[in-house]
């Protein structure tokens, strides 16, 4: 019977399908220490971002056949080493695309309406100082009509762009492939509607845009050069990693005032973020949840379970 250890969890979509496969599901987390040893049980580990498998653990499991990411980012795993040493890398690269873009809208409209600020505000002061606080957070603003500029226009850039082209804001797309882009956009009751988007550059991007979101996989890509050539009160939104915009770069942006807020997801050094970053109050925060919807997360574990099961069908 193949054994499955599904470290970081797995959705009880994926799980059952596994099992109606006929695999033995493991879904009792090893604590990262004790992995390389506990690997050796298992033909296959399913993680999320949580988990590394890196050299180390690759090195002390000869048996291991694959390894299976629930989700998008990759660099918790040495995978060209576990390929060059013929193991099986899968992730899931489209199914939890929604769910992220979703979560870029979430921080967008709490900046533009102060809601992070106005959440920490109302629990101590809505009682004692409704009037005041409502003259502090007016003056808002709307997305109608705003640009935003998003670096990195695969399938998760593309579906911000689809939330954003729907609420009337105009699109400015940078990626490095410079490809001119048809997106569909599925309107209820209205069918498709297709949108052609020219590619622009970094420059033009960076000047033109009112909110920036970042959608590549690693690498710093906003530092002080960059923001320097942003619009002054621009937003930035960062549910991609860790550092693809720069940390420090980022609070002096938001005390100069050339930033007035920014919308994190990802941050360096998870699951211990800067408590800088934490206490900034223009900062709206979430613990890395992109992926963590529970239709994304039902995507994943049968897309995840297919892929697993594909694979070991193809070599029975
Ligand atoms: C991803 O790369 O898929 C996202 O960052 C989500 O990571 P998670 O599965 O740890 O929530």
């Amino acid at each position: 019977m193949i054994r499955i250890l599904a470290n970081d969890g797995i959705d009880p979509s994926g799980k059952q399908k596994l099992e109606a496969a006929g695999y033995f599901v493991d879904t009792n987390k090893v604590p990262q220490d004790s992995l390389a040893e506990a690997l050796n049980h298992y033909d296959a580990v399913t993680v999320r971002s949580a988990t590394q498998i890196k050299e180390d653990v690759i090195d002390a499991c000869p048996n291991l056949k694959l390894i299976g990411r629930g989700g998008v980012g990759m660099d918790n795993i040495a995978v060209e080493y576990a390929r060059s040493k013929g193991i099986e890398v899968v992730n899931t690269p489209a199914a939890s695309s929604n769910a992220v873009a979703e979560l870029v809208f979430a921080h967008i409209y709490s900046l533009i309406r102060n809601l992070h600020s106005t959440n920490r505000a109302m629990p101590s002061e809505g009682s004692a100082s409704f009037e005041l606080l409502k003259k502090k957070f007016s003056g808002a603003s709307e997305l109608r009509n705003k640009t935003i500029g998003i670096i990195g226009f695969g399938k998760i850039g593309q579906a911000v762009a689809r939330i954003a082209l729907g609420s009337g804001m105009k699109v400015l797309a940078n990626d490095i492939s410079g490809l001119t882009t048809d997106l569909e956009i599925e309107i209820h009751g209205a069918g498709k509607v297709k949108v052609t988007l020219e590619p622009v550059s970094m420059d033009e991007l960076l000047s033109n845009s009112d909110f920036i979101s970042v959608h590549v996989p690693k690498g710093q890509v906003i530092g002080n050069k960059e923001i320097e050539k942003m619009k002054k009160g621009v937003i930035l939104i960062n549910t991609a990693r860790g550092g693809v915009i720069n940390e420090t770069d980022l609070l002096d942006g938001l005390n100069s005032g050339k930033i007035s807020g920014a919308g994190l997801d990802v941050f360096i050094n998870e699951p211990n973020p800067d408590p800088a970053i934490l206490s900034n109050s223009r900062i709206s925060l979430t613990p890395h949840l992109g992926a963590s919807t529970s239709e994304a997360q039902e995507r994943i574990g049968t897309e995840l379970a297919e892929r697993i099961i594909s694979y070991f069908t193809s070599r029975a």
